[in-house]
């Protein structure tokens, strides 16, 4: 029975895309932690207090039924004012979430146009709606304009949906979000923006890149919980007639024990967290930039803008290697393959935290140079 099984695992190990579990060890260069949050004395404390006056560990049921709690209500309500969104709606993932989301909103005979590379998530939501779905090359505007020209050049009537992420997970990439936004108002579209990688790190006081457009009846939003607010969990920004609708309808809200209230508990301290302590984030940003100009010093170029460099490697057996001995070198660094991203692209992901020194983040360059020279 397990044989089929047992024979794709070996094709995975011939193609070297076979994956395992493995502890963390080393410096953290692979975690979305980036506010070293997930462990901080101070989210921690937090948390305790919250246990001591005794919010459930567990929900005990959905949202609609009676999982429902005061706790979510608070973290809904307060994260909205701080993003700026009509209404907010905690799901327990991104995933969730963003399978929520797309698999509910976008109606048949509607046409989604997403980004070639969107998360996963939004691969498996778009994939269970019953719109049309077209990828669309990444990060050109136009070609988002041009495939809504020529769909409604065909005859179809129903509405576009643009989906893209604000920062790129794996490349540390950033969307053009001003033309996006413009396009989805000019077309009548909506546009959906995961800001799972800038939600806590960039806009203002971290409310994440799409800041300034939220809040529009047109702009829905997915805030993940379980990066930089070292949590669990994704806020999903909308109008509330679509929040209404998604309540109603949203497979994943509906049929899934709610969020457990002392994370919704977490979740709204993190924020509170990150709103009154600015000194996390900006103290991340001039890492980032001192990270990239070091980078630059010693290879001439720098992969990204961001907290997240993606180091190009190509072939898949290589970048595993190179993982493993930065690894051994005490650097936690991960190679990242398809189908995670496009084939011929595997790469090393460094993301960058505040559980990582300055120091220590030169040695591992230092490292990377002497790797990546002796592998020519
Ligand atoms: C862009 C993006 N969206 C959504 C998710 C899923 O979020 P979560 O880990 O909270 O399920 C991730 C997680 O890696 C992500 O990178």
């Amino acid at each position: 029975m397990i044989d089929l099984y047992a024979s794709k695992i070996r094709s995975l190990t011939v193609r070297d895309r076979l994956r395992i579990l493995e502890r963390t060890g080393g410096a953290d260069f692979s975690s979305n932690d980036y506010l070293a949050l997930s462990n901080s004395k101070a989210l921690a404390d937090l948390v305790v207090q919250g246990l001591e006056q005794g919010v459930p560990v567990g929900a005990s049921g959905s949202r609609l039924l009676r999982g429902h709690h005061e706790e979510h209500e608070l973290l809904e309500e307060e994260a909205a004012r701080f993003f700026g969104a009509a209404r907010m709606l905690y799901f327990g993932s991104g995933y969730a979430a963003n399978l929520a989301v797309l698999s509910t909103l976008p109606q048949a005979g509607d046409l989604i146009l997403h980004d070639a590379l969107v998360h996963a998530s939004a691969h498996d939501g778009m994939r269970a709606s019953r719109a049309e779905i077209r990828s669309v090359a990444h990060n050109d505007a136009d070609a988002f304009e041009a495939a809504i020209k020529q769909w409604r050049f065909a005859g179809h009537a129903g509405r576009p949906w643009l989906v893209v992420e604000s920062l790129y997970s794996m490349d540390g990439d950033c969307a053009p979000l001003e033309a996006l936004v413009d396009i989805a108002d000019r077309y009548q579209a909506f546009l959906i923006v995961d800001e799972a990688h800038a939600t806590g790190v960039y806009g203002s006081e971290g409310r994440g890149l799409a800041s300034a457009w939220e809040g529009r009846e047109n702009i829905i939003t997915i805030h993940t919980c379980g990066k930089a607010l070292g949590s669990l969990g994704a806020l999903v920004g909308a109008h509330s007639v679509l929040c209404e609708y998604l309540i109603n309808r949203a497979r994943p809200f509906i049929y899934a024990t709610a969020p457990p209230p002392i994370q919704a508990y977490t979740v709204r301290h993190a924020l509170r967290l990150i709103r009154e302590e600015p000194q996390r984030r900006l103290k991340l940003l001039e890492q980032v930039t001192a990270t990239h100009s070091l980078f630059r010093q010693k290879f001439g170029h720098s992969p990204s803008e961001t907290q997240i460099l993606p180091v190009m490697i190509g072939d898949d057996r290589r970048a595993v290697e190179l993982s493993r001995q930065l690894v051994e070198a005490g650097f936690d660094i991960r190679a990242i393959r398809p189908p995670t991203v496009p084939a011929r692209t595997a790469r090393l992901r460094i993301t960058l935290t505040l559980n990582v020194d300055a120091k220590t983040t030169g040695d591992m360059l230092s490292c990377l140079a002497d790797l990546l020279e002796k592998a020519i």
